[in-house]
């Protein structure tokens, strides 16, 4: 068993999240989805529009996604890794080389190409003052 993990917020899930999802467990047999707490996104000066329980539901209802835990702060990744007996530590390449260090000698690490022209944030950038209800 390949256990793979990845970090994150997976605010307003969209296509991107999911195409991450879908590579990483394809780089193994087991994912984990360790997400941002809204505390630690508090520390980051972050705010998610959906909490973390219901972030917490919806990336599990994905197939690709076997557990999800919480990420509470920047300390715990080398802890996650022995705990989890993870294989492959994975993030999105807006990340690329900022794990090296630190967990080079625990696990493969992958920083995978993100997909073009989406985010969370453009989400709520392009959504703002626009209400298409059709109401
Ligand atoms: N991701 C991706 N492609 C995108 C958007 C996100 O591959 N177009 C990946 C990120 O690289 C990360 C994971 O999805 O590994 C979770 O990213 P997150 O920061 O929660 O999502 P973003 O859409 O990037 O959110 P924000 O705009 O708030 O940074």
């Amino acid at each position: 068993m390949r256990h793979v993990i990845t970090y994150g917020t997976f605010d307003l899930l969209h296509y991107g999240h999911i195409e991450l999802l879908k590579r990483a467990k394809a780089l193994g047999d087991y994912l984990i989805v360790a997400l941002s707490a809204d505390e630690f996104n508090a520390l980051k000066g972050k705010k998610a529009y959906f909490s973390y329980e219901d972030r917490k539901r919806m990336l599990e209802a994905i197939r690709y996604v076997d557990m999800v835990i919480p990420e509470n702060n920047w300390e715990q990744k080398p802890h996650d890794i022995d705990r989890y007996d993870v294989d492959v530590f994975v993030m999105g390449d807006d990340w690329t080389g900022k794990f090296d260090e630190i967990l080079g000698d625990k696990c493969e690490i992958v920083y995978l190409a993100r997909t073009p022209e989406i985010s969370t944030t453009q989400i709520k950038t392009d959504l703002t003052g626009k209400t298409n209800s059709g109401k």
